[in-house]
């Protein structure tokens, strides 16, 4: 699988975040090399990534990452048709703005490590709760031929999880195929079983075409999931930092911290 950089505005665009939305604790899962966690945290959210190669091997990405993006450049010109460039105008920018964002991920990891967790779905290291919005882009749906529904499911609770307020997913589309992955639906009514309301919303980004949409789960009142989960004590080395203690979250519906 890829790991991918996508920017920060293209974050801002996918999951239509507004500046309420950007004063709320905030995780990306997966982070993969996105300047999402870097610009966020300049401008003072509290967000946290979380991907399987925040491992030992961390200091390699970026150089990796900018390879495939030097790799890909060729590929994204001879296939432009396929792509829509309402956003990055052509492969040109396009090479540039994934370059920027990779460079801008890899110095952020570096001189803040503790934004960027190892961890895998469907069990991640963090306490439920342990944001207000979680953010998930590129893999749920996108991967939906290699990875099966049951890691789908156990995937969006999971996520769910630890969410106080919003699980936001984009796109709905396999990567491959551009067709909309097909057990959405089941697994709606699945997630609505555990008092997880869910909608699809129209966003302002599209790259694949018709991929315009994003899921949004609503997880401020959600009911008990299934049994225990693995990561739900683990510790988590950045949580509620900014409260100065470890005072625990403020309660939901507070407006900002
Ligand atoms: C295509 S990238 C997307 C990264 C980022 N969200 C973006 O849009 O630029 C997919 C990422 O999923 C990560 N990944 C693969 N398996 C995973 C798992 N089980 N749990 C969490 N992340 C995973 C990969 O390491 C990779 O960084």
């Amino acid at each position: 699988m890829l790991i991918s950089a996508r920017s920060f505005d293209e974050y801002r665009a996918m999951f239509a975040l507004s500046d309420d939305d950007l004063a709320l604790r905030v995780l990306d899962c997966p982070g993969g090399s996105a300047s999402f966690t870097a610009l966020a945290g300049e401008r003072g959210t509290d967000a946290v990534a979380v991907d399987p190669q925040y491992g030992a091997e961390r200091a390699g990405l970026g150089d990796l990452v900018e390879r495939e993006i030097a790799h890909k450049h060729a590929f994204m010109t001879e296939n432009a048709s396929k792509f829509v460039w309402s956003w990055f105008g052509d492969a040109e920018r396009y090479t540039r703005l994934r370059t920027e964002a990779a460079r801008t991920f890899a110095a952020d990891l570096r001189t803040r490590p503790d934004r960027y967790v190892e961890g895998s779905l469907p069990n991640l290291p963090f306490p439920d709760r342990s944001f207000d919005l979680v953010l998930s882009s590129h893999l749920l749906f996108s991967y939906g031929a290699q990875l099966d529904e049951a890691f789908h499911l156990s995937s969006l609770i999971e996520l769910a999880r630890l969410a106080r307020r919003q699980v936001r997913l984009f796109p709905l589309l396999h990567h491959t195929s551009d067709k909309r992955y097909e057990p959405l639906d089941r697994m709606r009514k699945a997630l609505d079983g555990y008092g997880i309301p869910s909608r699809l919303d129209r966003v302002d980004y599209a790259f694949q075409p018709g991929s315009d949409e994003m899921l949004v789960l609503e997880c401020a009142d959600r009911g008990a999931l299934p049994a225990s989960r693995e990561g739900a004590n683990a510790h988590d080395p950045v949580r509620w930092r900014h409260l100065g203690d470890a005072g625990g979250p403020p309660e939901v519906g507070a407006q900002h911290r």
